[in-house]
């Protein structure tokens, strides 16, 4: 295999990534390269690495062996991420959300999105205290800003309801917006459809796709739910006890016996021969056990 330098059409260059806690190894000499433009799905069962994989790309966890390097908005150069603080990873242009939904439960939708925002701002609390001039029009901007958002992700009618009392689909998308806020170049979703009810999914599937094609994010998406990952992704990287066991696009993914037999819990030639007698069997038909939907 050639390996080629980065450039900046690679959002994120993983090479050889092994992160390990204790006894416990995470990740295990994972190598990806994830495409301008595209929306990126990682895919695999419980405990397969994903959210340490994205804890490794957005530098809360600093991987043992390997090199990260990211070039997150068009034109950047290439810079490693490996031992980098994380509000400085999100300065560089990746936002995320994450698996457990972290939103301030006690502020309304809007003023979550507006913490977003205002990293972007070089207003902090004393400018705010003394009312400088900058600082109004930062304010004013902050909350035009952020309605735009509330309305990107549809719940403009939402924006001044306290965050805890939105539906919990409603909370994942006030997330997504509030990512947005920081003005990302790439978006990393951490199961943003779990919880969510098919309606949900449907409108969240179309909501990743505007995001990725109207406003130039690339995605990064972990997801359990198969259907939605096919809708959606332009590639696949599936993770299996921290190691790339396949990547291709979800029509590959889909039918690839070691993926099946992964998700299965089976040998790669069991799962084979049983799609064989069942000629339908593909992925989209094997979600996880314990999966909400
Ligand atoms: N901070 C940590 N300390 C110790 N072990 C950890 C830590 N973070 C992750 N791990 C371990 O790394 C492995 C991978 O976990 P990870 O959360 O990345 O999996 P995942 O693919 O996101 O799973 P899920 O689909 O359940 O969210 C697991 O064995 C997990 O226990
Ligand atoms: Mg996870």
């Amino acid at each position: 295999m050639t390996v080629t330098a980065p450039t900046s059409e690679v959002v994120f260059d993983v090479r050889n990534v092994t992160l390990r806690f204790g006894g416990v190894t995470s990740l295990n000499d994972v190598s990806l390269q994830m495409r301008r433009g595209e929306i990126l799905a990682v895919i695999g069962p419980n405990g397969a690495g994903k959210t340490s994989l994205f804890n490794s790309l957005t530098g809360v966890y600093t991987p043992q062996e390997g090199s990260i390097m990211l070039a997150a908005r068009r034109g950047d150069s290439p810079t490693s991420v490996v031992g980098m603080k994380t509000h400085r990873v999100n300065q560089l242009g990746v936002a995320r959300t994450f698996q457990n939904i972290r939103l301030f439960p006690a502020l309304t939708a809007l003023e979550n999105v507006k913490v977003g925002v205002e990293t972007r701002q070089r207003s902090g609390p004393i400018a705010a205290m003394l009312g400088m001039p900058w600082q109004r029009r930062e304010e004013r901007e902050s909350n035009s800003r952020a309605y735009e958002l509330m309305k990107r992700v549809g719940l403009s009618g939402r924006a001044n309801d306290i965050a805890s009392s939105l539906a919990y689909g409603e909370q994942r998308r006030l997330e997504i917006a509030r990512a947005l806020g920081t003005n990302p170049g790439v978006i990393l979703l951490d199961e943003p459809a779990a919880g969510t009810n098919p309606v949900e999914k449907r409108e969240l599937a179309s909501l990743i796709k505007s995001i990725n094609a109207e406003d130039d994010v690339s995605v990064l998406l972990i997801e359990h739910d198969m259907k939605l990952v096919m809708s959606v992704a332009d590639r696949i990287v599936v993770l299996n006890f921290g190691e790339k066991i396949a990547e291709g696009t979800p029509e590959q993914i889909q039918r690839d016996p070691v993926v099946i037999a992964a998700y299965l819990g089976t040998s790669a030639e069991q799962a084979e021969s049983q799609a064989d007698a069942q000629p339908e069997l593909r992925l989209i038909d094997i979600e996880p056990e314990g999966e909400q939907s």
